[in-house]
C-alpha cells in the first residue's frame, strides 16, 4: 500500500520547536521511523513538509494517483484550512489525521479540525507514536 505523509507548517522545526510539547525527534528522524515501520508493514511512503497551504495541496494532487492512503498532520492548518479540507475530499484518499500533542486538551481554537467528517481516524497526544499508530491503522483499514 502506498501512503502519502504530509506535514504542515512549522513541523520542519521538530526537535527544536517547543520540545516540551513536541519532543526532541527531528522531522528527518520521524520520517525515517515512518519509512522503517512502513517497510515492516509492507507499505511504501512519500513524505512531504511545507509551511505553505498551496504547496501541501499541490503535492497531494500531484501524488494522488500513486497513493492509496494519506497520513496528515496539517499543523495549525488543521484548525483553519477549508482549502485543505476540499483537497482531501477531492482526491478521495482514506485520510488519517495525526497530532503529536493532544489538541483537545490545549487552547480552545485547536479543538476544531476541518477534517472532521472526512477522515477515517485521529491519533493524537502520543508524539511520534501518533504517526506510527496512524500508519498501522491505514495498513489494516486501507
Ligand atoms: C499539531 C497541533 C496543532 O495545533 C499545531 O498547530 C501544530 C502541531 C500537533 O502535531 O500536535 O503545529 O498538529
Amino acid at each position: 500500500m502506498n501512503v502519502l505523509v504530509l506535514h504542515g507548517p512549522n513541523l520542519n522545526l521538530l526537535g527544536e520547536r517547543e520540545p516540551h510539547l513536541y519532543g526532541r525527534t527531528t522531522l528527518a528522524e520521524l520520517d525515517a521511523q515512518l519509512a522503517a515501520r512502513a517497510a515492516e508493514l509492507g507499505m511504501a511512503i512519500r513524505c512531504y513538509q511545507s509551511n505553505h497551504e498551496g504547496s501541501l495541496i499541490d503535492f497531494l494532487q500531484a501524488e494522488r494517483r500513486w497513493a492509496r492512503g494519506l497520513l496528515l498532520n496539517a499543523g495549525a492548518l488543521t484548525h483553519t484550512s477549508w482549502a485543505l479540507h476540499d483537497a482531501v475530499r477531492a482526491v478521495g484518499l482514506p485520510c488519517v489525521e495525526v497530532h503529536l500533542t493532544d489538541v483537545q486538551t490545549r487552547e480552545a481554537w485547536r479543538h476544531f479540525s476541518v477534517l472532521e467528517g472526512i477522515r477515517q481516524a485521529v491519533f493524537s497526544g502520543k508524539g511520534v507514536e501518533s504517526y506510527l499508530e496512524g500508519l498501522a491503522f491505514l495498513a489494516s483499514h486501507g
